[in-house]
């Protein structure tokens, strides 16, 4: 496993940022489910990404790229067969809870596993769901953690109102909902990002949503698509934060997502005082009833921030930028609290405890209180030994906050980096100066 020195550096210039991880997924999944070829132009080649495609494969769908663009020669709703092997998703808790939601409806059984990481995350949040469908699953603690065993067969539609606001839940239930006869409704107690939704709109299921509720109609075939994946807004918000934060930077990021569920972490810094913008491509797909992502340019320049205060109806909008928030927060003035953030604990590692250690070996004043997490700004951090914990979205972080300490910080074991974001350092390096 690698490590990386940081020293302290401003970030300048233009970038572009690698494919969006969560539309590519569900680029994947229901590219395969669809019939005919759907063309993915710019497809996440991360790790997650990779562990969808291989599933996919396995159950039969040829999925080949030429000239830069991914084609999925799509099988229909009811033309995957049983994989010969085990499904073996590795860190991705996206790939296991969709694709868990897309085997709720086949009629053959099969194994899911996955890391060691993955396979304390829990699972009954949609095996749950997907049981009261018609689903058999098995797996520990009454199927709460992979390895799990689903077969799945003819399910009924249910109406769910889900405990958490996780996207991920969301799209299980829908995705298995295409296999219900009828409509399949769910609820979120606040709205998660909605990339399913629309993708599913896009392909022409019989879907509708209204505020928090969306309705699945099931067993209305899908058609090919060509799909364009824009860049990774939650990848981009680790430089966007840097920028304000390090002292002479400027940075542009082009052609990255803005899909309104996704861009609460950039008005949240606008709100801290931030001097950041951002401007549409393509605007009107921004709007409520458009199947497509919108995208856009974001520009970010250093100023001074203030400490906001999160509430907990807040966090799933902002659920993968909280770690480089709390590094954004040691150096913005007065108390930042951000209130009910137990999901983070349930993340590829206890997000709340891996950010509050490192942030404290580097000199932040930032404690966890429960699920509450207070930090008070701005501190001057030091450089000094921190850990990955095994996690990308805490390492990136920790790159950033060795941007603005003084003296080195070393991160530990940065390999997990490539989970959602290869060519960090390469991206990075064209900044640093
Ligand atoms: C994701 C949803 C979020 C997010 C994850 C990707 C998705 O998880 O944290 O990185 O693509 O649906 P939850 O839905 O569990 O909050």
């Amino acid at each position: 496993m690698s490590s990386i020195v940081i020293e302290p550096k401003r970030l300048r210039g233009e970038i572009t940022l690698p494919p969006d991880k969560s539309i590519s997924h569900r680029a994947i999944i229901i590219g395969s489910l669809a019939c005919g070829k759907t063309q993915v132009k710019n497809l996440s080649v991360c790790e997650d990404c990779l562990r969808t495609i291989d599933a996919f494969r396995s159950m039969g769908v040829a999925i080949t790229k030429s000239k830069g663009i991914f084609c999925i020669q799509g099988k229909g709703l009811n033309g995957l067969r049983k994989p010969g092997v085990k499904l073996y998703l590795g860190n991705s808790g996206t790939s296991m809870r969709l694709i868990l939601g897309v085997l709720a409806g086949q009629r053959f059984s099969c194994e899911l596993s996955g890391d060691a990481s993955l396979s304390k995350r829990p699972m009954k949040r949609v095996t749950e769901p997907l049981s009261l469908m018609g689903a058999k699953i098995r797996g520990s603690d009454g199927a709460q953690f992979a390895p799990l065993t689903i077969r799945g067969g003819a399910l009924r539609p249910i109406c769910y109102e889900t405990p958490v606001a996780s996207a991920q839940v969301k799209s299980a239930v829908l995705l298995a909902g295409l296999y219900a006869e009828g409509a399949t409704k769910v609820t979120e107690p606040a709205k998660s990002r909605d990339h399913t939704e629309r993708m599913l709109k896009k392909f022409g299921a019989d879907i509708s949503v209204e505020g928090l509720l969306v309705c699945v109609k099931g067993r209305a075939n899908l058609i090919a698509k060509v799909v364009d994946v824009p860049g990774d807004i939650s990848s981009a918000s680790f430089f966007l934060a840097g920028a304000c934060i390090s002292k002479g930077s400027q940075i542009t990021v082009k052609s990255v997502g803005l899909n309104p569920t996704r861009t609460a972490f950039l008005k949240l810094l606008q709100q801290m005082g931030a001097s950041i913008s951002w401007k549409y491509q393509n605007s009107k797909m921004a709007g409520k009833g458009y199947n497509d992502e919108a995208k856009g340019e974001v520009r970010a320049r250093c100023s001074p921030l203030k400490g906001p205060t999160i509430a907990p109806e807040q966090i799933p909008s902002l659920i993968d930028e909280l770690p480089i928030l709390m590094v954004a927060a040691t150096q913005s003035e007065g108390e930042t609290a951000i209130q009910g953030a137990g999901e983070l604990r349930l993340k590829e590692t206890d997000r709340i405890k891996a950010m509050v250690s490192n942030l404290t070996r580097m000199g932040a004043d930032i404690r966890s209180c429960g699920d509450d997490i207070i930090i008070r700004g701005p501190s001057r951090l030091a450089g000094t030994t921190v850990d990955s914990f095994n996690d990308h979205r805490t390492a990136m972080s920790m790159v950033i906050a060795g941007l603005i300490a003084r003296g080195r910080t070393t991160i530990k074991d940065i390999d997990c980096i490539n989970i959602s974001f290869p060519g960090f350092f390469d991206t990075l390096s064209r900044l640093v100066c």
